[in-house]
């Protein structure tokens, strides 16, 4: 017996599919080895004397995955919220990431960014930093320390940024993205690189076919941005007129999924027919960022589509487009302005439910990290300890009710435990 066989005793809720939640009251959910080995109503002999935390009324959920945020706009998030997204890039945005090029700020801010990640209910995160190649890697050492599995990529963009926020050319960026592969090669167990091209307007051809070319010595993933804000997308048009669709613009460079290595495109709001096709031939992940798309005004994603369709579909705080790292009020404002979407713009794609973002949350952004998200057995034992008994109520609640309440009304103090891979976090 190692210390990560153990069991927890409580409330044990996860997805069995995207309708449905599995849940167990005074169940015994069992790590062994870092893995779950399932939820049992009573703890099977050959457990008898492992370690038991019992939490009593306490609801026990799989760790949730952000799949898309930016951690060196975590300083800055609520600011600045009046603005449209390529206006927000210009005035608020960039002058504040160009400030990471300042290790000592780079520091205190990135150490407010890791401790409130390590408090939340996230395990898993695919996180953006900025072109700094020096402030990334303490970003990774931070985020290292926190416990939690992330992929981190260092940014790139040598086109119409501020000479503050831009690389010098496609070369100097590629060549600094090298040398940040092989500084980080070996130094971390819970932190991965991901190559980050921020999205097409950042980025010239030479720089994505330079990228594409690391993607396939390193075998790396991808992260980008892809159809967010109807902006964005006419200047996407008029800088890549050899592309059908947005897509293509990272496609054409191996730089889209498929078999050189999954990808994860955030917003995905506005997105073509063909679009939409090759996400699916690809398998890119969809990186669903309800409330940075309400903050920024670009839209409602067509989340019912995607998922009726069997895309991959993941849910992202998009901080500082949104404005918070809950996934939880993620979950909610996901309901939300699917209902909105329903009412306003399609009645064909009814709202999404309370059991279908929580697949999303768990298991359909953490498949991007492997068995991530379920407490089926074989998966990895990511969990989160809720407690809502600051939440008083006269009446008897059923234990779905209980989860329900919490995507509304939840916050830190809510959050009482924590595991990654078996590993405690709190
Ligand atoms: N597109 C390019 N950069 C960004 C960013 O920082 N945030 C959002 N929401 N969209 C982007
Ligand atoms: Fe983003």
């Amino acid at each position: 017996m190692n210390e990560k066989t153990f069991a927890l005793k409580g409330t044990v809720c996860y997805n069995e599919s995207p309708e449905k939640l599995s849940i167990t009251e005074n169940g015994y959910l069992v790590c062994e080895n870092g893995v779950c080995a399932g939820v049992f109503t009573n703890l099977p002999e050959k457990y008898n004397g492992i370690p038991c935390r019992d939490v009593g009324d306490c609801l026990i959920i799989p760790g949730l995955t952000d799949l898309h945020l930016h951690a060196p706009q975590y300083s800055f998030r609520s600011i600045g919220m009046d603005l449209e997204l390529l206006e927000w890039l210009d005035t608020i945005t960039f002058p504040q990431e160009s400030k990471y090029a300042d290790l000592d700020y780079a520091r205190k801010a990135y150490s407010i960014f890791a401790e409130d990640m390590k408090k939340s209910a996230t395990t898993r995160a695919s996180i953006f930093a900025t072109l700094h190649v020096a402030a990334t890697e303490l970003l990774m050492d931070l985020m290292e320390e926190t416990g939690l599995k992330t992929f981190i990529g260092k940014v790139n963009m040598d086109r119409n940024g501020p000479p503050a926020l831009q690389e010098e050319s496609a070369q100097a960026s590629a060549q600094a993205t090298l040398a940040w592969i092989q500084e980080t090669a070996g130094r971390y167990q819970n932190v991965k690189p991901i190559l980050t091209p921020r999205f097409t307007p950042s980025c010239t051809d030479e720089l994505m076919r330079m990228l594409g070319e690391i993607q396939k010595e390193y075998h790396l993933p991808v992260q980008s941005h892809l159809s967010e804000n109807l902006g964005e997308i006419a200047w996407v048009k008029e800088l890549c007129p050899n592309t059908g669709f947005y897509g293509e613009a990272y496609d054409q460079f191996g730089l889209f999924g498929g078999e050189n290595g999954p990808a994860i495109m955030a917003h995905c709001v506005h997105c073509p027919d063909e679009e939409i096709a090759l996400m699916k031939e690809r398998g890119v992940y969809i990186a669903h960022c309800s409330q940075s798309n309400t903050n920024l005004s670009s839209g409602i994603a067509p989340v019912r589509r995607y998922l009726s369709e069997g895309l991959h579909v993941g849910i992202g705080s998009d901080i500082a487009g949104g404005t918070s790292v809950s996934l939880l009020r993620a979950m909610a404002d996901s309901i939300q302005t699917s209902k909105l979407r329903w009412r306003l713009v399609d009645d064909t794609l009814k709202p999404l439910t309370l059991e279908e973002v929580f697949y999303i949350a768990t298991i359909g952004g953490g498949s991007f990290f492997g068995k991530v998200g379920s407490f089926e057995g074989g998966y990895e034992f990511d969990a989160v300890i809720l407690d809502d008994s600051n939440l008083p109520h006269p009446q008897p609640f059923t234990s779905k009710e209980r989860l329900e309440r919490l995507v509304y009304l939840s916050d830190d103090r809510n959050i009482t435990g924590k595991y990654v891979s078996g590993a405690k976090i709190f």
